[in-house]
């Protein structure tokens, strides 16, 4: 398979909808050429970025009390967050999707780089519903994320937790 002929009527997509729909019926077939869920999870995020083309796209995962930084794309970011601290702790502690218009409103935000603006983190479930990471995408832009977002994304991180065997995560 071709994976120019995977992102091209995707990177057409006339708006956020439409490249968010192409991207959910093309995303399974991707994510199941993967054996291995570091590379299941490097190619989810690589066609994420590209598809929104945001600031920063990636996968925290949840080891003890802490995420760990897993594959992403986009500036340099913070290796260990703690559960309840910044965005992404605090989707993993009450397992919610959060949207954040301006991240320099959100108290306790963690700027991994100074260039984000608003921010997207939707909790990733194993099939016990165990929270088991995190997906974050950054944009430079305020307001980014919309419910629109939310919707699509959480399609997309069902299809990516249909696709991960976890146990080769432990
Ligand atoms: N801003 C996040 C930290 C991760 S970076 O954005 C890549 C947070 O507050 O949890």
């Amino acid at each position: 398979m071709s994976f120019e002929s995977i992102l091209m009527p995707i990177r057409e997509g006339s708006c956020k909808e439409e490249k968010y729909s192409l991207l959910i019926r093309t995303l399974p077939q991707l994510l199941s050429l993967s054996d291995h869920p570091v590379s299941t999870l490097s190619n989810a995020v690589a066609i994420l970025h590209e598809t929104l083309q945001t600031l920063w796209t990636g996968i925290y995962l949840v080891r003890g009390q802490e995420l760990i930084l897993f594959p992403f794309q986009g500036p340099v970011a913070c290796t260990r967050i703690g559960k309840g601290k910044g965005v992404c702790g605090c989707s993993w502690e009450h397992d919610e999707t959060m949207i954040v218009p301006d991240v320099n409103a959100f108290a306790g935000h963690i700027a991994c780089s100074s260039q984000s603006q608003s921010e997207i983190v939707v909790p990733l479930h194993d099939p016990t519903g165990e929270v088991r990471g995190v997906l974050d995408i950054d944009s430079e832009q305020l307001n980014y994320f919309d419910t629109t977002d939310a919707h699509y994304l959480c399609k997309c991180v069902s299809i990516i937790e249909e696709n991960i065997n976890w146990d080769l995560l432990k």
